[in-house]
């Protein structure tokens, strides 16, 4: 176990972010260099990827993001996690942060190809492959920890947007993480998600869900009063990343200003 001092809690880690480019990715990245952690972040977006780095260096950190790269698409997942253990000779932390905006729309008016098929690739392959991908190398480290993102809507429905796909893919994340703890017990390996509410990401903005009546009812459901920053979400995995967590494995942490509670 790390001594780490106050500030530097992720001293010594090696920590892979997938979607660091934007968003909840970008929080974690940006914290956890500033936590003492070894970061390289990776996202598809090449311009979102640069603004990550340029991000951190404004606050005297590093955040390395590798870009372009598809967590979608298993060589890419690959190649990201391989060329991370080929440099630093250890992984410690997976944080998946990396997902597509979900299609929205009623079960009955969903399109099969369109929008269900890519939402579940977008939330559930996009774990998945990475997870893959750096699991022998967390555990060549002697064990690590992975983060994953379910959400609130793995455990209610939504009134305001039609989430048939979303809660689908958000609970298939729940139930891959808890057989992930399991798997990787042996081997020292944690996997717990975190459930956030409604975070203001460009996922979020570009959902139209700070706008209007939709943000007036999401406001109405939040205890707290408030939406979400990513570093809201950002503490809580320091939180899984670090050895402070190290008998927490298998679990969920809504980080959701209260809604779960409602
Ligand atoms: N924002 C919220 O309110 C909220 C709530 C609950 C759960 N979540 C979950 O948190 C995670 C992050 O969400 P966010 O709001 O920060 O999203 P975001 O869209 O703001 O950022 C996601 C980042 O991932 C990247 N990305 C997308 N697909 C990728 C791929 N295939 N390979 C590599 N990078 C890829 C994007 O380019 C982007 O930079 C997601 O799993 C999301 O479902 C978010």
């Amino acid at each position: 176990m790390t001594d780490p001092r106050p500030g530097q809690r992720l001293l010594g880690k090696v920590a892979l972010v997938t979607g660091a480019g934007a968003g909840i990715g970008q929080g974690c990245a940006l914290l956890f260099a500033e936590q003492g952690a070894t970061v390289v972040g990776c996202d598809i977006d090449t311009d979102a990827a640069a603004r990550t780095r340029e991000l951190a260096a404004e606050r005297g950190t590093k955040v390395e993001v590798m870009a372009p790269l598809d967590m979608t698409v298993p060589a890419d997942a690959q190649r990201y996690a391989d060329s991370v253990f080929e440099r630093y000779g250890r992984i410690d932390v997976l944080v998946t942060a990396g997902a597509i905006a979900p299609h929205m729309a009623s079960a009955a008016e969903m399109d099969f190809d369109e929008q269900w098929t890519p939402t579940l690739r977008g939330e559930v392959d996009v774990v998945f492959l990475p997870v893959r991908a750096a699991w022998p190398h967390l555990a060549a480290s002697g064990g690590g920890s992975i983060v994953n993102f379910a959400s609130v809507n793995a455990f209610r429905g939504s009134g305001t947007f039609g989430m048939v796909a979303h809660c689908a893919g958000k609970s298939a994340v729940l139930g891959l993480t808890r057989q992930l703890a399991v798997e990787g017990g042996p081997s020292g390996i944690r996997a717990n998600t975190i459930s956030p509410g409604m975070v203001r990401t460009p996922a979020t903005e570009s959902a139209g869900a700070h706008e209007g009546a939709a943000r007036a009812a999401l406001l109405a459901r939040i205890p707290l009063g408030r939406v979400g920053t990513p570093e809201d979400i950002a503490w809580c995995a320091v939180y899984l990343a670090s050895d402070e967590s190290a008998w927490v494995t298998g679990g969920n942490f809504p980080v959701d200003g209260g809604v779960l509670a409602k």
